[in-house]
């Protein structure tokens, strides 16, 4: 566990790797940090790209304690404009929220901008990194991020049930979970120190164990050659789709920055179906529906039915992408 803590503390740049707590996933994570930091009365920023996991713990507290919520827009390409955000604080803002890249759009946030005007206005900056972690830098310290959740079952190459939050030592949230920690068994409360006050029960070793060789790989690859190398084989997809009759590509533009996923639409068509055509015919996974992120859909204009989406990992081959542009050729041809 402690290797864990290591190799990530060294890929996401956090100086104590005591400050990263292990949790189960990407959801729980921003569970801990959301409940563990609101209170009621207050004020949160989200945007129009969450996931359902940062959505619907927010909408509960909004339920349950009386907090409030603005999801900032973004443009159809899934791209923040800074002055609507600037504007958004309130005196009783005292969190901003929002996902490093669209699990729909694929749309890259400006992290170090963001962070700095939640500093700014004395609001904590939590990062949804579920789709980056691993697969796009991040600097906790450059990035101005005081709560980063991440999963280990995506970009880390880790086992699934294995994820984690980052906690800046400048932030104490509330802990979820009570019980059991190994250390200060005479004292009634949760210990203070970290990880334990957070990681209360057995953990899942053999899991973690399977995110540390992740991250080694990871950090073995170079996390920005993952990025270019990923950029490289979606733009080519994108480049394919876009010339097909009746497709239309969701997020950013071509040779803008997104991280390795394009969403679709074949005219006329249902995305449940292409979905089936393509595992059917082809053996090529792909994920129809709305992604857990309806907020998503709206902004991309999609929320009546849908989209495909598309994506590629560290190991997908440019045999496979061509399988897949192919596959859609004839698809898109029927
Ligand atoms: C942007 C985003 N946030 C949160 C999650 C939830 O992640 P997990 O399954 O690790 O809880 C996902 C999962 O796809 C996601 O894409």
């Amino acid at each position: 566990m402690f290797k864990a803590r290591q190799a990530l503390a060294t890929l996401f740049h956090v100086s104590n790797p005591n400050d990263i707590v292990f949790t189960s996933n990407t959801t729980s994570a921003l569970n801990l940090a959301i409940k563990g930091w609101l209170k009621p009365g207050n004020h949160v920023i989200a945007t129009m790209v969450e996931h359902n996991s940062v959505r619907r713990p927010l909408e509960y507290l909004k339920r349950t304690i009386g907090i409030e919520v603005d999801y900032v827009a973004v443009n159809e390409y899934g791209q923040i404009d800074l002055d609507v955000l600037r504007n958004s604080f309130r005196p009783e803002t005292t969190l901003l929220v929002c996902s490093h890249s669209s699990n729909l759009l694929g749309s890259i946030m400006p992290l170090k901008e963001i962070g700095r005007l939640a500093h700014e206005h004395g609001a904590v900056f939590l990062v949804d990194a579920a789709q980056t972690a691993g697969t796009y830098p991040i600097d906790v310290a450059e990035m101005g991020i005081d709560l980063l959740a991440f999963p280990g079952h995506k970009g880390l190459l880790g086992p699934q049930g294995t994820g984690g939050l980052y906690i800046s030592p400048q932030v104490e949230l509330e802990p979820l979970l009570h019980g059991g920690t190994g250390s200060q068994s005479e004292v009634l409360e949760q210990p203070t120190v970290r990880p334990d006050r957070y990681e209360a029960g057995t953990a899942n070793i053999v899991g973690i164990a399977g995110l540390a060789a992740g991250v080694h790989a990871v950090l073995e690859y170079g996390v920005e050659q993952v990025y270019e190398r990923q950029r490289m084989l979606i733009q080519n997809m994108m480049k394919e789709l876009a010339g097909m009759p009746g497709i239309s590509l969701i997020g950013p533009r071509f040779g803008e920055p997104r991280t390795g996923l394009v969403s679709f639409n074949l005219e006329g068509r249902d995305a449940a179906e292409i979905a089936f055509l393509l595992d059917r015919e082809y053996g090529i996974a792909v994920r129809a529906g709305y992604h857990c992120t309806p907020l998503g859909h709206m902004t991309a204009g999609t929320s009546a039915g849908g989209a495909v989406r598309a994506s590629v990992g560290l190991d997908t081959t440019e045999e496979e992408v061509e399988t897949f542009v192919l596959a859609m050729r004839k698809i898109s041809a029927q």
